[in-house]
């Protein structure tokens, strides 16, 4: 099926998204497993893996419309260096995957393309409800606890001295 132009770059520029967001999701988790924060490394690996799917999703619709997946002006991920900045930069990313996703829905809504609009909402539901929650979560947690207290509930296991 011949997909409209408009809404097939947007799908190309979600996938960007999501690819950057794997990247980061890659780069952050082997850090934190460097580092001894299993917890952090577990949470932060299976959030990459959700990306993935997110881009296989939106793969799978832009060739379903007939496009071509475009990677070409994919950024580099942002790399934080502690704890507190990793995740200031992934919440800072989902935030913008999220405004991205409320904007393609609209265009998608006002060019009738429902299907489209169904994957998408399922995407921002992801984003939205899960991940950008529990990122701002966790700043919470460590703006309440401290960050001695947030590392120590974030390496898990090994803190506690099981092997
Ligand atoms: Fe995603
Ligand atoms: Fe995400």
């Amino acid at each position: 099926m011949k997909g409209k132009k408009s809404v097939i770059s947007r799908l190309n520029k979600l996938l960007v998204g999501e690819l950057v967001a794997a990247d980061q999701y890659f780069v952050h988790s082997r850090m934190y497993r460097e580092w001894g924060l299993s917890k952090l490394y577990e949470r932060i690996e299976h959030e990459r893996q959700d990306e993935i799917g997110h881009a296989d999703l939106l793969i799978g619709r832009i060739l379903f419309l007939e496009g071509t997946p475009d990677l070409s002006k994919r950024p580099g991920p942002k790399v934080g260096k502690d704890v507190p900045s990793m995740l200031k930069a992934d919440l800072d990313l989902e935030i913008e995957v999220v405004a991205e996703l409320k904007e393609a829905i609209a265009h998608c809504e006002s060019e009738g393309d429902y299907d489209t609009r169904r994957i998408l909402g399922k995407i921002l539901e992801d984003t939205e409800q899960d991940h950008t929650l529990w990122l701002e979560q966790q700043l919470g947690l460590i703006a309440r606890m401290g960050l001695q207290n947030y590392l120590q509930s974030a390496a898990g296991d090994i803190a506690q001295g099981a092997s």
